[in-house]
């Protein structure tokens, strides 16, 4: 059974608004991860109890004898705080990496992803892992953010992606409107066996992806961002109703599902 690690912070900044990208100097079994898998990372500041807080991987990779685990992160509430306020050389403690990840996309032509604020984060990943791969498949992404302060890991995806389509709500850049409203413009073009969507962001967003997608035949995962208390399956603090195989842990199950196994309730997002 995996138990908390130390990890050193090798750096971190802001990125945009309110958003920052910390790397940390993790053990070289980090380098296993997968794409949509997370870390729950707990700090200890003398103000604060423990808080202990799941993140999806935003990149793993070595350079030289080190491992580095990178998360991109929105500032929301007292744990993201504390974290944000972490200094290269602070050490903190993390358990990971947990869950089940996306499927690897195998024998198609087009990755498309669709991400809202920081849903970019495993998103982000997934690309950088399929390009890597030999799997030579387009890969597009549209993202969405309230406003452009909002837009997220645009530099990376940029790097990456063939096409990135952004939509703002505020329509300071890109499309005035949602991320999905967006996707649902071009969403024919997907609908073949040949492509693959994945999805990370609020649950709104992915309930009205959810709508979108509803009648047609075509794969979708998303990542769930469900509060989760101790990552590991044990407190059941995180659980959603599914289609057939009733309650499930997003900790343990997921976070990545079906699209079409989730019941998409009030409850559930
Ligand atoms: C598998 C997984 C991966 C995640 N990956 C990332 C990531 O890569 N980057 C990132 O910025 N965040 C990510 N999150 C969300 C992140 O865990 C929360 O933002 C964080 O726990 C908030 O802690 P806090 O103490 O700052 O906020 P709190 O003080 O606990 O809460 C502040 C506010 O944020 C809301 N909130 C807290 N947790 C969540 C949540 N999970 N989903 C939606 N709203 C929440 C609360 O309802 C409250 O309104 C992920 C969550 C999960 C489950
Ligand atoms: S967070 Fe405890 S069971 Fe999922």
């Amino acid at each position: 059974m995996k138990s908390y690690i130390s990890a050193t912070v090798f750096s971190q900044r802001e990125t945009v608004g309110g958003h920052f990208l910390i790397v940390l100097k993790v053990p070289s079994s980090f380098k296993e991860s997968l794409p949509g898998q997370f870390v729950m990372v707990r700090v200890k500041s003398c103000n604060h109890p423990f808080l202990s807080r799941p993140f999806s991987i935003y990149s793993v990779y070595s350079h030289g004898k080190n491992t580095f685990l990178e998360i991109l992160y929105k500032v929301v509430g007292k744990g993201t705080e504390v974290f944000s306020r972490l200094r290269e050389g602070d050490i903190l403690n993390i358990l990971g990496p947990l869950g089940k990840g996306f499927d690897l996309p195998s024998e198609c032509d087009k990755i498309v992803l669709i991400a809202g604020g920081v849903g970019i984060a495993p998103l982000s990943f997934l690309a950088e892992y399929c390009e890597k791969d030999s799997n030579h498949a387009e890969i597009i992404c549209y993202m969405g953010a309230g406003n452009l302060e909002a837009l997220v890991g645009m530099d990376r995806i940029n790097g990456i992606c063939s096409v990135v389509k952004i939509s703002t709500d505020d329509g300071s850049w890109g499309h005035p409107g949602s991320v999905t409203e967006l996707f649902g413009r071009d969403m024919e073009l997907y609908l073949g066996n040949d492509s693959r969507i994945y999805s990370c962001g609020p649950n709104p967003m992915l309930r009205s992806l959810h709508q979108l997608l509803r009648d047609q035949h075509v794969a979708c995962q998303v990542s769930l961002e469900e509060r989760m208390a101790c990552g590991i399956g044990a407190c059941l603090g995180c659980v959603v109703k599914t289609k057939s195989d009733g309650l499930v842990r997003v900790c343990k199950e997921g976070p990545v599902f079906d699209i079409n196994s989730i019941e998409f309730s009030d409850h559930n997002g």
